[in-house]
């Protein structure tokens, strides 16, 4: 079968011993990557969503941490490894939710702890931190295969959120199976929900398929209910930020809604994640931490303010989606269904 070039997009770049990220921000207007020198200008860029996105917030802490790392002076390493510690908990802290960030972030503390001199340390994180984002880079090409499997020409898909290319190291976790479908001229329609308050999906998500030439139709939140149903939705499969033993799977605030339309027009819902958005340590989605963003990503749109002053406001930036109402988990080691937490317990 022929193959299709198709333009994916990447918000992590690590070239020539410098880091640089892709303003999700200012996106889809203005295409800017922002040269990042230290780890709070990393902590900055994750906090305020310029880097956004499960995988890609764990691989831009990575750097981050490479950064700080390359700062210290040559100490014997157990101070170092003091410093790279404390400076791992900083980042860490830049948002609660998505588990993949405090997943590399440990796994690069790890392996400076077998190095014998700061040097080799640093040495070694750099490496690590290479070796995350281009397994994520595999791994999500191969959750792509697997979601495409799923699917066949002609299929309409709605999603929310962005779990693109930008939210990874390269293709994304839900978009993935859309990219490996363009590249096989297999045809897919896209729903994507806009994804209120901070709109991945509109600004994000229909951005980056469009850019591959992907055939993506935007409709508001509040829509997907009367889409499902007037425009035949066949499946709905969205990204997840942490996915607990029973696999109870935190995603964008709205990710619950749209489970549960599944269930009531009878349509699967997937949800389509790599190992490193496991949490083992917990046992279902009640111990997943919830962010709360600021009021004024709900009271402001576009920076005009909507609501009036001094309204009580609850915002929520992710929700959890119960097991039961999760048809299958999408992963590199193949689509997790049935009992979830049996599955689960297999894969670990
Ligand atoms: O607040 P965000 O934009 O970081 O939320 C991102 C999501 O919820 C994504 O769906 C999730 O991180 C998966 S990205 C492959």
């Amino acid at each position: 079968m022929a193959t299709v070039q198709t333009a994916i997009p990447r918000s992590v770049i690590w070239e020539e011993n410098s880091l640089s990220l892709l303003d999700q921000q200012k996106l889809p207007h203005i295409t800017e990557y922002l040269k990042i020198t230290s780890m709070k200008e990393v902590y900055d860029a994750i906090k305020t969503l310029k880097v956004r996105g499960a995988p890609a917030i764990g691989i831009a802490a990575a750097y981050g941490l490479v950064l700080a790392a390359f700062s210290y002076e040559n100490s014997p390493i157990d101070e170092f490894l003091k410093s790279l510690k404390r400076d791992a908990d900083y980042l860490a802290g830049a948002r609660p939710t998505a588990v993949n960030l405090s997943w590399a972030l440990n796994r690069l503390v790890e392996k400076a702890g077998s190095a014998q001199t700061a040097n080799e340390a640093k040495t070694d994180l750099l490496h690590e931190a290479i070796c995350i984002q281009l397994e994520d880079e595999e791994v999500c090409r191969t959750i792509g295969e697997y979601g495409l499997s799923l699917f066949k020409n002609g299929d309409k898909i709605m999603t929310i959120c962005n779990a693109g290319s930008i939210a990874a190291a390269k293709y994304g976790t839900a978009l993935a199976p859309f990219y490996l479908a363009k590249e096989k001229n297999i045809s897919l329609e896209v729903y994507a929900c806009e994804t209120r308050p901070v709109l991945q999906g509109a600004r994000l998500t229909a951005w980056e398929l469009m850019q591959a030439g992907a055939d993506v139709t935007l409709i508001t939140d509040n829509m997907a209910a009367h889409t499902i149903k007037s425009k035949g939705i066949t499946a709905i499969i969205a990204g997840a930020d942490r996915i607990a033993r029973n696999g109870d799977a935190a995603n964008k605030i709205g990710t619950y809604n749209l489970a549960l339309l599944a269930k009531a027009f009878s349509i699967p819902f997937y949800i389509a994640a790599p190992l490193s958005t496991f949490d083992f340590s917990i046992s279902d989605g009640s111990l997943i931490p919830i962010e709360e963003r600021d009021p004024e990503e709900i009271t402001t749109f576009g920076g005009v303010r909507i609501a009036p002053e001094g309204v009580k406001v609850y915002n929520p930036a992710f929700d959890v989606t119960p097991n039961e109402l999760i048809t299958g988990i999408i992963t590199e080691k193949g689509i997790l269904s049935g009992d979830l937490t049996e599955a689960i317990a297999e894969l670990a």
